[in-house]
């Protein structure tokens, strides 16, 4: 058999993979709780979590078990018949939404794309046809046409046009530009409640509620895109919540199954519109990611980690807060419950993750300047602790280099 060490995999991956992604030179083999090991037998401590996708850590017991149990069961089977699985994760689904009735689908930008066309079907059936959907400045929805049309970033844009016709954006928080951007043409807004790709950026309760209101009086569909801030990540399962606000449709994705790939598109009674046939998908909602669906769902509510994503994260806001009076070249620390940034001068984070990994710490730098932290719901203040020690040997590092 052979070993991992027996390979170059990263030479055989630019030999057999195209070159969609601009990867750290690391080889992730194995992982348990928060922790990974690459094929050096070198250990992180890792804040990242597949991109806020393992809420639950690596190789947690529920997952595995379900995963286990269901694969000698039934995998697939289409969306021609039901499975249990996926009616259970609808029913707890619908449970925690107060009552909304799921789509699954495999990934966030499939869930969103369900939305926009839910949306769409509104406009046609309430709307005098309307189809357009205001989206926020630096936002992040997908990589398919539509979603990428939604997407508030021109760099994601620009090597893609015609993109779809019907989308624009306003800056974030900014009531008055949602407004003056609406038309008889608009038919929905949507939005991360906090923005993540995007940098870390909580949208303010003046504004989730406003739109809210805008959407009531003006007849248009309001869409909150959770899929990195939904799943307990912000403190409440989700972040919606925090701003006494309902959603129309709600999108998820990434954790909901625990790292099976997974998307979910969410409705309320005044949008449940779909009719069968209109949409569908031949993956979406299988028996396997569906249980490893309930599964999760059933863990984050019994070991209580919604809770524990609200105290560790104020426990690392204190941490970073403290880093940033200490370290000058980062500053602005931000976020909600386990959603965490920091502004990185000098367009220094690609550096500081450079240096963060060699003493065994796994951070995220979604632009030059800012470092995400979003890691499994799981962790504890011993990680942290550790995460924070780690985290300031990069930091002189970093320092030392500038100086
Ligand atoms: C808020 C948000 N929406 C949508 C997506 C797209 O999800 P996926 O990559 O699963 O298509 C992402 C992915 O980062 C996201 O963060």
């Amino acid at each position: 058999m052979t070993t991992v060490h027996e390979r170059d995999w990263v030479a055989l991956e630019h030999q057999y993979y195209q070159g969609t992604f601009k990867r750290l030179p690391l080889t992730l083999v194995r992982g348990e709780g928060v922790r990974v090991w690459d094929s050096e037998g070198k250990e992180y401590l890792d804040l990242v979590a597949g991109i806020a996708v393992n809420v639950l850590g690596y190789c947690h017991p529920a997952i595995i078990k379900a995963v286990q149990e269901q694969v000698t069961q039934l995998v697939h089977t289409s969306n021609l018949f039901y499975n249990i699985p996926q009616v259970e994760l609808a029913e707890q689904l619908g449970k925690l939404s107060g009552g909304m009735r799921s789509f699954f689908c495999n990934s966030g930008a499939e869930a969103n794309e369900a939305a926009i066309k839910l949306a769409r079907k509104y406009g046609r059936l309430h709307r005098n046809g309307a189809y357009e959907v205001i989206s926020m400045h630096n936002s992040f929805h997908g990589r398919t046409l539509a979603t990428t049309a939604a997407t508030g970033q021109p760099s994601y844009q620009a090597a893609w046009t015609p993109l779809p016709d019907g989308f624009q954006q306003v800056p974030l928080n900014d009531l008055d530009a949602v407004k003056a951007a609406t038309s008889e043409k608009t038919v929905a807004i949507l939005v991360e409640v906090v923005q993540g790709e995007g940098g870390i950026w909580p949208t303010t309760k003046e504004f989730m509620q406003g739109l809210r209101q805008w959407c009531d009086e003006q007849n248009l569909v309001l869409i909150c895109d959770e899929i990195q801030a939904g799943m307990g990540r912000t403190g409440t399962f989700f972040s919606w919540e925090q701003y006494g606000i309902r959603p129309d449709i709600v999108t998820l994705a990434k954790g909901l199954a625990g790292g099976v790939p997974i998307g979910a598109m969410l409705t309320g009674p005044r949008t449940d519109l779909f009719t069968p046939g209109e949409h569908g998908t031949t993956f979406g909602g299988n028996p396997l990611a569906c249980s490893a669906g309930v599964a999760t769902l059933k863990t984050i509510l019994e070991e209580k980690l919604i809770e524990n994503a609200a105290q560790m994260g104020a426990y690392w806001h204190e941490h970073l807060s403290s880093l940033c009076s200490k370290y000058p070249i980062i500053d602005s620390p931000r976020g909600l419950g386990l959603m965490r940034a920091v502004h990185v001068k000098h367009e220094l984070a690609p550096a500081l993750v450079e240096r963060a990994m060699a003493h065994g710490l796994l951070l995220n730098n979604p632009s030059k300047d800012t470092i995400r932290m979003i890691p499994p719901l799981t962790i504890t203040r011993a990680d942290l602790d550790q995460a924070a020690a780690l985290l300031e040997r990069a930091l002189q590092d970093v320092t030392a280099s500038v100086q």
